[in-house]
């Protein structure tokens, strides 16, 4: 069973869920007297709706708000994004309450592999030491030597001796992705983000066609034929700030479609065209899992002091040392 799949078993009040909320609340309003008096600070990551993204006191991709989590002096973080963030965050926080709008938000990477499965791999190379991308769960952070963002992978990996045998857990796209730039020669676990996953080639080759000067982006989570016809290739903050610093006009997006709205706001005049998924009867690239933070959710959230993420000690304590040691190693990324 994983962490999450336990957490909400052992959820003590589901009911507050089914709380109503006042017709004439405003929730903008609301939201903001309770992050006073309760000292909370809101953290959100990209990917959330738009309204989220507004009112959250600090926006960032996996690596920015895993920092912002570590310096915090709020007395309560409120992680709006998904589990296994919301979890880094109580890791690096355990005196502090952390609370996530709805526990159910997961991910299909931290799904893909578990601390059990990761150990057995281990086993089968006992000289490989383990990275690990922030997309995973306590228990294979726990089994994990460094964790990495897809902001900081590469600059991470470099800096591992050239002859270091190396597993790497659970982005077999990000992993294969990190070996061509590197050079390396990773065993790779065999994990996939399904939003990154979905992106069509050749439907995004249709719409090079109907936008010859726009530049394809991509989010290395992708697969190889996305990432090989793309003009630029980086994390979620780093596609933001290639966005707003080059000089095209156009733009096809290649990741969650989230951050499209901080997009507008930082090059509002650039033209950003969400790529096709092979799903083409929503045409979207949203990720269920992020979307199912509401500002509702959040309110209640916030009100209630639930869902709150708790820990194992003995494990947080294992977790937390591969997650100081990527804080420690890239210091130098922005
Ligand atoms: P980054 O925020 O590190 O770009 O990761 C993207 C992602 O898929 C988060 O779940
Ligand atoms: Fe996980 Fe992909 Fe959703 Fe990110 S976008 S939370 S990697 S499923």
């Amino acid at each position: 069973m994983s962490t999450l799949e336990k957490a909400i078993k052992e959820l003590p009040e589901k009911g507050y869920l089914r709380m109503e909320i006042p017709q004439d609340i405003d929730l903008v309003e609301e939201i903001n007297r309770m992050r006073k008096e309760k000292n909370a600070v809101i953290l959100a990551h990209y990917y959330q709706t738009g309204d989220i993204q507004d009112i959250a006191d600090f926006l960032g991709d996996s690596l920015q708000l895993a920092r912002a989590a570590e310096k915090t002096d709020a007395d309560m973080i409120v992680f709006c994004g998904v589990h296994f963030m919301a979890e880094t965050a109580k890791i690096l926080n355990p005196d502090k309450k952390v609370v996530l709008p709805d526990l159910l938000a997961g991910c299909t990477l931290a799904d893909a592999c578990s601390g059990e499965g990761l150990r057995e791999l281990k086993a089968k190379h006992p000289k490989a030491i383990v990275v690990s991308y922030i997309n995973c769960d306590i228990t294979v952070k726990a089994e994990s030597d460094i964790i990495v963002t897809s902001s900081n992978a590469e600059h991470i990996i470099r800096a591992l001796p050239e002859d270091q045998e190396i597993i790497f857990a659970p982005d077999r796209n990000l992993g294969r992705y990190l070996n061509q730039v590197t050079g390396r020669n990773m065993i790779l676990w065999d994990g996939a983000c399904y939003v990154h996953e979905a992106f069509s080639l050749e439907r995004i080759a249709q719409q090079m066609l109907e936008h010859p000067k726009a530049k394809l982006i991509a989010h290395p989570e992708s697969q190889k034929p996305v990432l090989q016809v793309a003009d630029y290739i980086g994390s979620t903050a780093n596609l933001l700030n290639f966005v707003a610093t080059d000089d095209s006009e156009e733009f096809i997006v290649a990741t969650e479609e989230g951050i499209l709205h901080e997009m507008r706001k930082q090059a509002p005049n650039k033209i950003l065209i969400p790529a096709l998924t092979n799903d083409k009867s929503c045409n979207c690239s949203e990720c269920r899992f992020m979307k199912l933070n509401t500002m509702q959710k959040l309110y209640l959230c916030m009100k209630y002091e639930l869902p709150e993420i708790k820990l194992d000690e003995e494990l947080r304590l294992q977790a937390l040392k591969s997650i100081n040691r990527m804080l420690e190693m890239s210091k130098a990324i922005k």
